[in-house]
């Protein structure tokens, strides 16, 4: 009980330090679209629209949909060995523009779209991505959800807000789904606190249940149910 009041006091206290940190703005760079930042030779199609309208606009960050002026941003922040060490290995190292190109495609194409970009607040530019796997078959009602963001915007609250915000915002839109869990490799410890800042609980640790170059690591999951469940 201690324990938890001293908790909650320095989460608030925490949130108060999240509020006040500038987004960087030295590595920052203002989104331009593709065919400016892609030499003539490129393979790829010039992207010249707008990107697409938040489906979220939050204090810390916007979520939106992909789209192919985010290719250079999304490698740039993803390309990162701490980030790709908690992620499936879906998730390449190195991430090339190419890869982020390739992601891009595979995420715009599904109807409903799954998975989005979280960007910047102030001008859009993607600095992480969440999304959802849904289950099927008799899992039909749950849904899985991931997250990352680029290192320079780590500790700022921006991953709880956003995980929190998007939960509602799924069980508003996929009115079957009653239960989002996520999966959390032992050690992961940020990853663990966002999921407990946004609701969800853990539920159960399969041991030994993955295995990342080489390291056999313990697979705990987490999950948040509809309101009613
Ligand atoms: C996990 C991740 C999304 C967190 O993003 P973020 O925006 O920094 O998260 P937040 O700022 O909202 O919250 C991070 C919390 O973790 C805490 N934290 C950070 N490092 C920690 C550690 N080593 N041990 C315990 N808590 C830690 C922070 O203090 C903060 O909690 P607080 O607000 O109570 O102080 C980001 O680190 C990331 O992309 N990691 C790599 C990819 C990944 O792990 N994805 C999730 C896979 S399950």
């Amino acid at each position: 009980m201690g324990l938890q009041s001293t908790r909650h006091q320095s989460t608030r206290k925490r949130s108060d330090r999240h509020a006040q940190k500038p987004l960087p703005s030295e590595t920052f760079r203002r989104a331009r679209p593709t065919e400016q930042l892609m030499s003539h030779s490129s393979p790829y199609p010039a992207a010249s629209e707008e990107p697409p309208t938040p489906i979220l606009r939050l204090r810390t960050c916007l979520i939106r949909s992909l789209c192919e002026g985010d290719a250079e941003s999304t490698a740039a922040q993803a390309n990162n060995p701490r980030i790709a060490k908690w992620m499936r290995n879906a998730f390449p190292h190195p991430y090339r523009v190419e890869d982020a190109f390739k992601w891009i495609s595979i995420a715009t194409s599904t109807s409903p779209i799954h998975n989005y970009a979280i960007c910047r607040p102030d001008d859009n530019t993607a600095i992480g991505g969440i999304g959802l796997k849904p289950q099927d078959d008799t899992r039909y009602r749950t849904i899985q959800i991931g997250y990352w963001l680029g290192e320079e915007y780590w500790g700022r609250g921006i991953a709880t807000e956003a995980l929190s915000a998007f939960s509602e915002w799924t069980f508003e839109h996929f009115k079957h789904v009653i239960r989002l869990e996520a999966e959390v490799y032992e050690g992961n410890d940020s990853s663990t606190r966002v999921l407990e800042k946004a609701g969800y609980a853990f539920e159960a640790r399969h041991r030994k249940a993955v295995e990342k170059k080489g390291q056999i690591m313990d697979l705990s999951l987490y999950c948040r149910f509809r309101d009613g469940y």
